[in-house]
This record gives structure tokens, C-alpha cells and sequence, in this order.
């Protein structure tokens, strides 16, 4: 070993640790590197636990948790149709107090749906196997049932990307219809907040969590600095169990101790 690195002249060496150095520090390699390992994980998990069903994401921009999601789902063997739901011309306005947040302005995070396509395309994703949805939510998930046939009925990794509170609102009632025992739930700004408020994503899993009983969430995957996956689980499965519903730890959303 010492005398191959011999033949490697010293100029060479000294630049390829500078250039491993500097990607050990980059911020946007680490935030890859974490999201990949969170969906290899989910894909693993719901494979082996036979869970059904399609991708969801709600906020896709750059395509690179879309992408990834499509390829560590196909690295285990699954296929599932991945779905894409954004405006298409980034954020919406503030539009509720808990939405406050210094980064979450107007028209940030644009990204046109034919840049869109060609960067699934470039991260070899054919055109068959995914849908887009362009436009507000209010305006195309916002009132849709779950029969609706627009929209996936199955649904075994949910992806929420969006950012803000009121976004993420009516994308959980639009998944409420879809919500499943064992399904993957994943917030990528679960851990964004201000100065001021909690983060807008998770306020509004904690209110929508909140104000039901039949399903809970149990911590699945903290991921990066920001992000956070739990596993939807449905409460009447405890029924049977001797330690009895009430004595579970019912998730982060509501510690019981
Ligand atoms: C942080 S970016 C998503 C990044 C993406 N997951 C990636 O890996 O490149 C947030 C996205 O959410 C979308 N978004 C937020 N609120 C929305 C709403 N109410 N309706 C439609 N799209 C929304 C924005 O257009 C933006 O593309």
C-alpha cells in the first residue's frame, strides 16, 4: 500500500484530500446521503412487511427525494407508481400564524414541470411509472374523497415535503381517506421552527393526530437534521393486547407518561 501511494506524486495525493475533505463537509452531500439511507430503509421495511402500495410526495422541486425514492425502491425489488404533487412555481403565501417561518417565501423553490420531467429523465425515471400532479393543493387534493379516481387509492410511503402548515393540513386530510395500518409517514421539515412557533408540518401532524383516535404514529426513522418518518399504526390492533391500549406509549405526538 505505502508503495503504491509512492507512485501517486504528492501534488495529486494532497488535492484528493482536499476534495474528500471539502465533501465531508457538504452540507448538501450529507442531506443526500441521509435521505437515501431513510428511503432505503422504508423500502426495506415495506417490503418485508408487506405493505401495499404507491409513492406520494408533496413537494418535489429539484426531483431529488423523488428520485431517490425511486431508486431505492427499485433496489429491493418493488415498483410501486410514485405520484408528484406541487405547484409547479414553488411556495404558496403564508396563509395561517403557524406557517411563520423566515425561509418559507412566496415563489421560492420553483421548479417548472418540464425541468421536472427532465430530471426524472436524467435520474432515469421513465414516464410511465410516475404522475404529476400540477397546482395549489387547495385547488387539485384540496375536497378529493378517497375513491376519488384521480388519485391513488393504496398508498405505502407518503412523502411530505411542503413545507408549510397550511400546505401539509390539507395534504393530511387528503391522505386521511388513504391512511393504512403500517404505512410510512415522512416529514422532511419535521424539525423546521422559528423563532417564535413550532415548525409548520409538525403542528399540523400534531393537530390532525390529535383529533382522531383510530390511528397513531410510532417514531420510525429521524433522518438528517430536519427530517423525521414514523410508521401509521392502527389503534384497535392493541385492543387485544395485555398491556392494553391505554398503557402504550401513543407516539411523540402525545406522550401518555
Ligand atoms: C422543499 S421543496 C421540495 C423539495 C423536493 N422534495 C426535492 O427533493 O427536491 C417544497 C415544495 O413544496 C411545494 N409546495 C408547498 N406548498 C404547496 C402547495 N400548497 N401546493 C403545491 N405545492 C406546494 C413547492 O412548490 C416546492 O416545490
Amino acid at each position: 500500500m505505502a508503495g503504491l501511494r509512492s507512485l501517486i506524486p504528492l501534488g495529486t495525493r494532497m488535492r484528493v484530500r482536499r476534495w474528500l475533505d471539502a465533501r465531508a463537509q457538504n452540507h448538501a452531500y450529507h442531506e443526500r446521503a441521509h435521505r437515501a439511507e431513510f428511503f432505503r430503509r422504508a423500502w426495506v421495511a415495506l417490503k418485508f412487511n408487506g405493505i401495499s402500495g404507491d409513492y406520494v410526495e408533496f413537494g418535489s422541486h429539484g426531483g431529488n427525494t423523488f428520485g431517490l425514492s425511486y431508486q431505492a425502491s427499485r433496489a429491493v425489488g418493488l415498483s410501486p407508481h410514485l405520484w408528484s404533487f406541487d405547484s409547479f412555481c414553488g411556495l404558496p403565501p403564508q396563509s395561517l400564524p403557524a406557517d411563520e417561518h423566515p425561509a418559507w417565501i412566496e415563489g421560492a423553490l420553483a421548479t417548472s414541470l418540464d425541468t421536472f420531467d427532465a430530471i426524472c429523465a436524467a435520474n432515469g425515471i421513465p414516464r410511465s411509472a410516475y404522475t404529476t400532479v400540477p397546482g395549489f393543493y387547495e385547488d387539485t387534493i384540496g375536497g378529493a374523497k378517497g375513491e376519488d379516481p384521480r388519485f391513488p387509492r393504496d398508498v405505502a410511503l407518503a412523502y411530505i415535503d411542503c413545507d408549510l402548515h397550511s400546505s401539509t393540513r390539507t395534504v393530511l386530510e387528503f391522505l386521511a381517506p388513504r391512511m393504512k395500518h403500517g404505512m410510512v409517514l415522512a416529514l422532511d421539515d419535521y424539525f423546521c421552527w422559528s423563532a417564535t412557533a413550532l415548525a409548520g408540518e409538525r403542528v399540523a401532524v400534531d393537530e390532525w393526530f390529535g383529533g382522531q383516535s383510530r390511528f397513531r404514529l410510532a417514531p420510525y426513522v429521524q433522518y438528517g437534521w430536519h427530517g423525521m418518518a414514523f410508521v401509521v399504526e392502527d389503534v384497535s390492533l392493541f385492543d387485544g393486547l395485555p398491556s392494553g391500549r391505554a398503557s402504550v406509549w401513543a407516539g411523540m405526538e402525545r406522550p401518555t407518561t
